[in-house]
């Protein structure tokens, strides 16, 4: 069957007359680039997730590096992070010259396993600088065991870009570490077409990421252009990147930021739907979370990993998309042989992912379409296993 009308994407964006009326203000306003939208955005966006500091960035990718600059993550050094995630994750590190050690996922969950980082920061104190959680499909990743590491003299970077948003005990994440980031790309919990926000606590890294976001600007344009001091006038204080949101991202951004909650309900219902069924698909294995949940993701679990491709391809011939969370970096050419990894090393995130397949849901994904996605998944599952 060819896409059509009745095709159940597995993930879209939807937006209402808010992020219109929103992109003419800027347009109308005249000041496209970083500028009072972007403030407004970073004040909104502290105060939702109770944070002292947000910084808008052009992307999760961005806000990560400069997340490692603000660290001081030097050449040499060794951040942990999962290979079950994005490359964007570990991709970064190499960008300061530093060294990504990849981990294995915690049996029967889709993040890292924090007891292979136990053991490395007891045994091997000094090995690892760093650790790049993810908070995979907008779980919290082992809220608790981030201080430790920290008291240990491990930088903890949050990679939150399928967890906006989502509280622990401990607050919002991006709190558990010392840097939070999230990520407002297009499929993302809020969008901005592209788009990212760094959040930290502290000060002096909430300044140098700043700095480093536009060229290591001593201030940045908009406030060149409205301070009281000449406009030309400005001090280049470090090597920086062109790392800057748009006024226009910031601008829907603030407008999605309204709806987070409501858009997260929606999210939360498909996945209670979905759940609802779990009965009637026997052998497959459905995510469950005890604590809060962005559900960016509802990644399943099929079978047998010799079926997935076949039923993800039945699922798109009944018209649903479906996706693969992940592909895992040990699998990838260039993480694979610059590092020479061999699956077995990874064998929790080998019994998951070849059997994984994310369905369908986000905004534009209602209960109407979950329930076209069941009956089209029983079809697919009846046809398979009878
Ligand atoms: C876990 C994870 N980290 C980081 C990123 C990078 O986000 P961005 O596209 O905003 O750079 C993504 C993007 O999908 C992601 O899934």
């Amino acid at each position: 069957m060819s896409q059509n009308t009745d095709f159940i994407p597995y993930a879209r964006p939807r937006f209402g007359p808010e992020e219109e009326e929103a992109v003419l203000r800027v347009l109308r306003n005249g000041w496209l680039t970083t500028g009072s939208e972007c403030r407004a955005f970073e004040d909104e966006f502290a105060a939702f997730v109770q944070m002292p500091y947000a910084i808008t960035v052009s992307s999760a990718t961005a806000g990560l590096h400069l997340a490692l600059l603000g660290m001081n993550i030097q050449k040499g050094d060794r951040v942990a992070v999962p290979t079950y995630t994005f490359t964007a994750t570990a991709e970064v590190i190499l960008y300061l010259g530093a060294e990504p050690v990849l981990i294995d996922c915690a049996p029967d969950t889709f993040m890292m396993d924090v007891s292979i980082l136990d053991d490395l920061i007891l045994h091997k104190p000094n090995f690892l600088r760093a650790i790049i959680p993810v908070h995979f499909g907008g779980q919290a990743c082992y809220p608790d065991f981030w201080s430790s590491a920290r008291d240990r003299g491990v930088k903890v970077i949050e990679d939150c870009a399928h967890a906006f948003p989502v509280t622990t005990d401990h607050g919002y994440l991006g709190d558990l570490g010392d840097i939070g980031v999230y990520s407002f790309y297009a499929n993302k919990t809020i969008t901005t077409g592209e788009g990212g926000m760094v959040v930290t606590r502290n000060p002096q890294v909430a300044q140098r990421i700043k700095t480093l976001r536009l060229h290591g600007i001593d201030r940045d344009a908009f406030q060149r252009f409205q301070s009281t001091q000449p406009a030309w006038f400005y001090d280049i204080v470090d090597a920086g990147y062109k790392y800057n949101l748009t006024d226009i991202q910031a601008a829907i951004g603030r407008a999605q930021l309204r709806k987070a909650h409501t858009l997260k309900q929606q999210r939360q219902e498909v996945a209670r739907f979905y759940q609802s069924h779990r009965e009637s698909f026997p052998g497959w294995i459905f995510p469950d979370h005890a604590g809060d949940c962005s559900w960016h993701l509802f990644p399943a679990l099929c079978p047998r990993a010799e079926d997935r491709d076949r039923i993800i391809q039945k699922l798109y011939d009944l018209g649903v998309g479906t996706s693969v969370h992940y592909i895992p970096l040990h699998r990838h050419t260039f993480w694979r042989t610059r590092y020479n990894l061999k699956p077995e090393q990874f064998p929790v995130a080998e019994s998951l992912w070849q059997r994984e397949l994310s369905l369908p849901i986000g905004p534009g994904i209602g209960l109407p379409e979950a329930e076209k996605v069941v009956d089209r998944l029983h079809k697919v599952h009846r046809e398979i296993y009878g």
